[in-house]
């Protein structure tokens, strides 16, 4: 079928498992929950900060010209203008005139896209040359083709799958066909109560003091990195740095998203990894290749599959508007190819435009060479939501275990919130004391969990859920013989080994976790 829109969500089973195990779940929930906005709990801020501090580590630790930075949310609302965000950071929507609830254009599209299918009668086997329309069918000059040739290429592009239709390729022309075609808002019903698409800024905007005064307003940071723009000389000359350098940053963004979904994919409030590098103009094309290749690198270092990842460079056309060139690291979720991280080159546009803002010099002077200039940027942006989305989805197993499903998360132990899982066989007998003295001894260098309630199966099945990559039992044995049995998460194989070795045994297993 050419349309397989699936009413479910693609990702329910790893919201439902971040909500029983307390990973991530909705904010506000007593509330009824805001709008795409999530808490994350024990496990979850333990896997987030694990990936964070990973991404710092690669970042400032194994790069010796790369410093960190912590700025404001708040900045200055020339900011915002210099940057090109008051007049460029917006979203295409359309307004209902009767609900007044306002649609992303392209995600209006997207609604209207089986109705659009089926108009053309294009349902299955449109390109198998039966004799369904094609647009050689038509005259050359009709617009019908024109909007036939964009359906059958978005259509080809997405593999029928009719949901995944990528914002970009929305164009103005699809738009405007879908609004003549079926203005009837997807919120509530209404005919031919649709507005054309107009621009709306994605940006927070509240006020500094209590009256709201015109001249008060500020906004909250939809990216993290003008902070690095605004204080770049006060780090480059504190921190004694010179050309290639780079300055790190993670903190909080905002985005006044009119869609937001796909669970932590897209959210108003987010956590970005920043980094911008700054080089000499006319260096940008190789620092651009090297972070390419590192970056992508960070993905493989935290195990995800490599057959899922992939690059997708943004067309001249569609690039931002302080971007020269722009590379995304694309996922594979469940619904659809989605980006999570972003190189760009985004040359001297940022420098250039806070110093005619602010009338502040923001050159570099380089006293080897006695050149002064504005270096040139190459960023890389990630979300950490995001990257924990792709972490938990790859990492999302189901297996059957004796007759019973069992779910694990098969996460890299970098990753994992708890590393060891330590349990009597039973409540007696001397086991627990020997149990929780293994627990007290890992503890000492690790996440570790001690847990002797319920039967040992449930106990595994809940370590499991989480990710912890070994789980430790001490039973009748081992008052025998000094041995305890270490499970593995994912093949289930079990060694026994000396209980006063299995500090070393994981500390081994872990690498330097
Ligand atoms: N400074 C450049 C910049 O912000 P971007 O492509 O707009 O570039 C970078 O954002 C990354 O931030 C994205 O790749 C994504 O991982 C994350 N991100 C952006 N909007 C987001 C949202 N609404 N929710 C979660 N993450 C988001």
């Amino acid at each position: 079928m050419a349309n397989k829109n699936k009413q479910t969500d693609p990702l329910a089973k790893l919201v439902a498992l971040c909500k029983r195990r307390g990973i991530v779940f909705q904010s506000s929930e007593i509330y009824g929950g805001v709008g795409s906005t999530y808490d994350y709990g024990p496990y979850g801020v333990e896997i987030k900060n694990n990936i964070s501090r990973l991404w710092w580590d690669e970042m400032t630790r194994n790069h010796e010209n790369i410093v960190g930075l912590d700025s404001a949310v708040i900045l200055h609302p020339q900011v915002w203008e210099a940057s090109g965000h008051l007049k460029n950071f917006s979203d295409p929507m359309i307004e209902c005139k009767n609900c007044k609830q306002r649609i992303r254009a392209d995600e209006f599209v997207k609604e209207c896209y089986k109705k659009l299918m089926d108009r053309f009668e294009i349902i299955s086997g449109a390109f198998n040359d039966n004799e369904l329309i094609k647009p050689s069918d038509l005259s050359e000059e009709s617009p019908e083709r024109q909007v036939l040739e964009k359906i059958l290429a978005l259509a080809e592009f997405q593999q029928f799958s009719g949901i995944k239709t990528p914002s970009e390729d929305a164009d103005e022309l699809i738009i405007e066909y879908v609004l003549k075609s079926y203005n009837q808002c997807t919120n509530c019903g209404a005919k031919d109560t649709l507005t054309p698409p107009r621009q709306f800024n994605l940006m927070f905007q509240t006020n500094i003091g209590s009256t709201g005064e015109p001249g008060s307003e500020v906004y909250l940071r939809p990216e993290t990195c003008q902070g690095i723009f605004l204080d770049w000389k006060i780090v480059q000359e504190s921190a004694r740095l010179k050309v290639p350098f780079g300055i790190a940053q993670i903190g909080k963004a905002f985005r006044n998203e009119i869609t937001t979904g796909n669970f932590i994919f897209r959210t108003r409030e987010f956590t970005q990894m920043e980094m911008q590098y700054f080089v000499k103009p006319g260096e940008t094309s190789e620092a651009l290749n090297e972070w390419k290749e590192k970056r992508w690198n960070f993905y493989l270092s935290l195990a995800i599959d490599p057959e899922k990842l992939r690059w997708l460079q943004h067309p001249q056309d569609k690039l931002a508007h302080y971007a020269k060139e722009a590379w995304d690291i694309e996922y594979e979720f469940p619904f659809g190819w989605g980006e999570v991280e972003g190189i760009h080159d985004r040359g001297d546009f940022d420098l250039k435009a806070h110093q005619e803002s602010s009338g502040k010099d923001m050159t570099y002077f380089d006293d080897q060479t006695r050149e002064r200039f504005h270096p040139h940027i190459v960023e890389t942006s990630a979300g950490l939501n995001r990257m924990m989305l792709t972490v938990l989805w790859d990492a999302y197993r189901e297996d059957e275990q004796a007759g019973e499903e069992r779910i694990y998360l098969a996460l890299d132990p970098k990753i994992a919130p708890i590393k060891a899982a330590v349990f009597p066989l039973v409540k007696k007998g001397g086991l627990p004391e020997i149990a929780e003295s293994i627990y007290k001894d890992l503890r000492k260098r690790w996440r570790v969990f001690y847990d002797f309630q319920g039967s040992i199966g449930k106990r595994y099945r809940r370590m499991d859920e989480i990710g912890t990559p070994f789980g430790i039992t001490v039973d009748f044995d081992t008052l025998e013989d000094n041995t305890v049995t270490v499970r593995f998460r994912d093949s289930l194989e079990q060694v026994r080994i000396d209980k006063d070795q299995v500090g070393n045994y994981i500390a081994e297993k872990l690498g330097d976790v």
